[in-house]
């Protein structure tokens, strides 16, 4: 089993703040795990640090065994990230959106062209490859960002509450649609939550964090889970989080 995503004893502070304490995680490869906390426990903090966006404190972050945050260059077309925000640039099309990360990677224009209507396809968004942002619902728009995250191929894929200004039938459908493509792609995905709810019907493991940052439960749901199975893992969640 390789070790795709590496914290050691990570702290990070903003000031005096502690957002991250002392973090410990080690995430495999082809991994999907879901990290459920309280909004202000850290978790966007975890991600910045694994995508190089933030530096630690104290303690180490390694992904693929470098350094995300001092070779943030040897990590283009590695990492793919889909955010709660779908971040397409307005005056693009669909399709040239999804295209955005592939001109990044300089991958040639007919191949970013085919692979970008490919995963429009496979997001359920044929016939809309022309349409631009505005022209698309919330979840649509949701559906083309992570279109474009599959795209570049990236090993891994790092979410952050991406479902979670979508209404809930919207974001139900999704969630079960990207649950199945981070499977059948084999990424290492990291996805980061506060919904119990969304946690479970993600992860393959759930990794509970208590303020500010550091694990309060570390769970693998069994496949299939039956409904007390489900129950009763969500109980445990509920009674860390309500401490
Ligand atoms: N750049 C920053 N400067 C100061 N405080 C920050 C900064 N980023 C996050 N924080 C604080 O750290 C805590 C954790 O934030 P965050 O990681 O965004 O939490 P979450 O994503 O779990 O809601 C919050 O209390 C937040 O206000
Ligand atoms: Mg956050």
């Amino acid at each position: 089993m390789s070790v795709e995503i590496h914290f050691d004893g990570v702290s990070k502070y903003f000031g005096d703040f502690c957002a991250v304490e002392n973090l410990t995680l080690d995430i495999t490869r082809g991994e999907m795990v879901a990290i459920l906390g309280k909004t202000g426990c850290g978790k966007s903090t975890m991600f910045n640090m694994v995508s190089g966006l933030q530096e630690p404190s104290s303690g180490s972050v390694r992904v693929q065994g470098r350094d995300p945050f001092r070779e943030f260059d040897w990590f283009r077309g590695k990492i793919a990230i889909v955010f709660q925000n779908d971040r397409l640039l307005p005056w693009r099309t669909a399709v040239q959106n999804v295209e955005l990360g592939l001109e990044m990677l300089d991958a040639p224009p007919a191949i970013r062209r085919e692979k970008a209507m490919g995963w429009l396809a496979q997001l359920g968004l044929k016939g809309h490859e022309n349409d631009y942002p505005h022209a698309l619902s919330g979840g649509m728009r949701q559906r083309v960002s992570i279109a474009r995250a599959f795209a570049t191929d990236a090993p891994i894929l790092l979410c952050d509450e991406p479902f979670s200004a979508l209404d809930e039938i919207t974001a139900n459908r999704l969630r079960d649609e990207f649950a199945a493509l981070v499977a059948e792609n084999g990424k290492t995905a990291v996805f980061i939550t506060h919904s119990i709810g969304e946690a479970l019907k993600i992860g393959r493991r759930i990794v509970v964090l208590r303020r500010p940052a550091r694990i309060a439960l570390d769970e693998m749901p069994p496949a299939n889970m039956s409904r007390d199975e489900a129950d009763a893992i969500r109980d445990r969640i509920q009674a860390v989080l309500s401490e």
